[in-house]
């Protein structure tokens, strides 16, 4: 670490007592950020320690719609996230006003309508309930039978959801532009280059990558699968982010990044527009905010509390 970036750190930790803030970080954040937060996790974990923290200040290093979530929780506290323009790809491909008029249209079907935590704060406040992938088959077994489910906006956890569950659901078409990049034939040669190792798939990833897997989990549980894998080798099939923290966790592996066609690794542009300098920055000037509209939170909240209640 070089000093400018050791004084960065420290800076940073001075500037967290001093708001009594809480910094929150995704597993797919690069290192630097990993090491300086106070907890690290997928989505679920993430919500859940945004709901319960004493702090005034929660800062999010992650993408836009996480920190939104943590807001719909916490409307009284400040939420900032270092760069206000770390999207999403699946939060993309559902915009709100366009769920909202599919359901208009298709009122007759009286959706109960599951969203995957990869959404706005709008589309959020449309659903029955959230889910992440972490919980996702829980909740979809916790659904009523009597109503057909409209699950958006990940076509791929979606199907991997329908297949866990035995449950048919109407899938939104939307995909992560990162996991989608992996494909049968870039792990079929990782697999050749290490034939012992075992192979562990985000359920973002399409079928024809899932079908190679030994198995398909959340960023958290990629961590307790690695620790207790009975072998040294282990192909991870997500964000090149999530080797920071399995490397860290799970030390005397061999943790190899599944390769795209084009790259050895899979970087999400938006989890990398954080920087370790922009969140010293937004700590300083409590800059970048998350604002929602109030009657968009509480609409909003409901179902996110519901996925929190029923993922216990
Ligand atoms: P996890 O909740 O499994 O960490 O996934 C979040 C995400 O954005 C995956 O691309
Ligand atoms: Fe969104 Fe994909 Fe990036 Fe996750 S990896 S934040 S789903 S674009």
């Amino acid at each position: 670490m070089s000093v400018t970036s050791i004084d960065l750190v420290a800076e940073i930790k001075r500037l967290k007592r001093e708001r009594n803030a809480v910094i929150l970080a995704h597993n797919y954040q690069t290192g630097d950020i990993q090491d300086v937060a106070d907890y690290v996790g997928d989505s679920l974990g993430l919500a859940y320690h945004a709901k319960e923290t004493q702090a005034d200040v929660i800062v999010f290093c992650g993408v836009h719609f996480m920190a939104e979530t943590a807001k719909i929780v916490n409307p009284g506290k400040i939420v900032v996230l270092p760069d206000k323009d770390a999207g999403c790809s699946l939060e993309q491909s559902c915009p709100g006003p366009a769920l909202e008029k599919f359901l208009q249209d298709h009122a007759e079907k009286n959706y109960y309508v599951i969203a995957y935590i990869n959404c706005s704060a709008h589309v959020k406040a449309l659903c029955d309930v959230i889910c992440t992938s972490g919980n996702a088959v829980k909740i979809v077994n916790k659904a009523p039978q009597d109503r057909p489910i409209l699950f958006v906006p990940d076509q791929n956890l979606g199907a991997w959801v329908m297949e866990q569950t035995g449950r048919k659901m109407d899938l939104w078409q939307g995909s992560c532009y990162v996991h989608v990049e992996f494909t049968r034939d870039s792990i079929r040669k990782i697999k050749e280059q290490y034939p012992q190792a075992l192979v562990v798939a985000h359920p973002e990833c399409t079928q024809a990558v899932r079908l190679l897997a030994d198995e398909v989990c959340s960023t958290e549980k990629m961590v307790t699968y690695c620790k207790n894998a009975p072998v040294n080798d282990i192909i991870v099939v997500t964000e090149s982010g999530m080797l920071h923290r399995l490397r860290r966790e799970c030390p005397e592996k061999n943790l190899i990044p599944g390769p795209t066609d084009r790259c050895a690794c899979a970087d999400c542009r938006y989890m990398k527009m954080n920087t370790l300098q922009k969140l010293h920055d937004c700590l300083r000037d409590l800059s970048p905010r998350v604002e929602i509209p109030e009657d968009m939170r509480a609409r909003a909240e409901a179902p996110l509390l519901l996925m929190l209640e029923q993922s216990r």
